[in-house]
């Protein structure tokens, strides 16, 4: 599911993906982090939703105001029927002038860039002198898991995997506040909100881990069924799934 948000036009199931990300959006701790980071946007309006997904952060900031802007053609698609103004392009290299928003968000986007400082330094340069940039990030290192009746051995290489392989930048949240001190912003804040989950459905494909990473974690049968059997009864068992999204802001010089 992570890697699909690389390259969601080439991925397995596009679909799937959008609906995903619509389906978690609604989700309340989502929704907690995600009005820490409008409020930390301090009123802009005209502000650029790098990443925009399926627009409903860009038409919830400013409607007719803020841009949404994303690399899948899918999501531009969808993102256009609740935002006036969406831009297909790379976060890499933004497709507008210096200064021309009052901020730059992206929410959930660095973390599968393949050059995270570069679309950091982007966002800096199309954002106006004292204008805010505002990145949300999960960081997998906080991931938490447990599966009643799975070895910790087992649950410990997938929280690794996840965090190592899952994703280009897993663990680059941790490294905003020094990232953006590097890139000149100042009154640099650090916001952190939790997501728990109990239902292996809700988590993040997590049930078909063992199998998608089997040889790269060198999972045995055995292992595979041990989990499998931890996933049957997990929700009535008690299983935690839980990782901190951080949501980090600066002021432009
Ligand atoms: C996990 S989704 C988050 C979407 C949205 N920000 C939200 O919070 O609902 C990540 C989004 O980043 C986009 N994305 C991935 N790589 C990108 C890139 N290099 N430039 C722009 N967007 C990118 C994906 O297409 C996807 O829509």
């Amino acid at each position: 599911m992570t890697v699909t948000y690389a390259n969601v036009d080439g991925s397995s199931d596009p679909a799937r993906a959008l609906e995903w990300q619509e389906r978690i959006d609604a989700w309340p701790a989502m929704q907690a982090y995600k009005r820490i980071a409008f409020e930390r946007l301090e009123g802009a309006r005209v502000v650029l939703d790098v990443g925009c997904g399926p627009g409903e952060d860009a038409a919830a900031i400013a409607p007719g105001a803020a841009v949404g802007m994303d690399s899948s053609r899918l999501m531009c698609e969808r993102a256009s029927t609740r935002v006036e103004q969406v831009v297909r392009g790379s976060a890499d290299r933004l497709p507008f002038r210096d200064e021309a928003f009052e901020a730059a968000r992206a929410d959930r986007v660095i973390q599968h860039l393949a050059d995270p400082e570069t679309a950091l330094h982007e966002m800096a340069r199309v954002t106006r002198s004292q204008g805010r940039i505002v990145v949300a990030d999960p960081d997998q290192e906080t991931l938490t898991i447990h599966v009643p009746g799975v070895p910790t051995a087992i649950t410990d290489k997938l929280k690794e995997l996840r965090r190592d392989v899952g994703y280009r930048n897993g663990t680059f949240a941790r490294e905003l506040p020094a990232r953006f001190r590097e890139i000149g912003l100042r009154d640099i804040t650090i916001d952190a909100t939790t997501l728990v989950l109990t239902d292996p459905g809700d988590a993040f494909g997590v049930p078909s881990w063992p199998i998608q990473w089997r040889e790269v974690g060198g999972f045995s049968d055995g292992d595979v069924a041990l989990w499998e059997r931890g996933i049957r009864q997990a929700r009535r068992a008690g299983m935690i799934y839980a990782v901190t999204y951080f949501v980090v802001a600066g002021t432009k010089r």
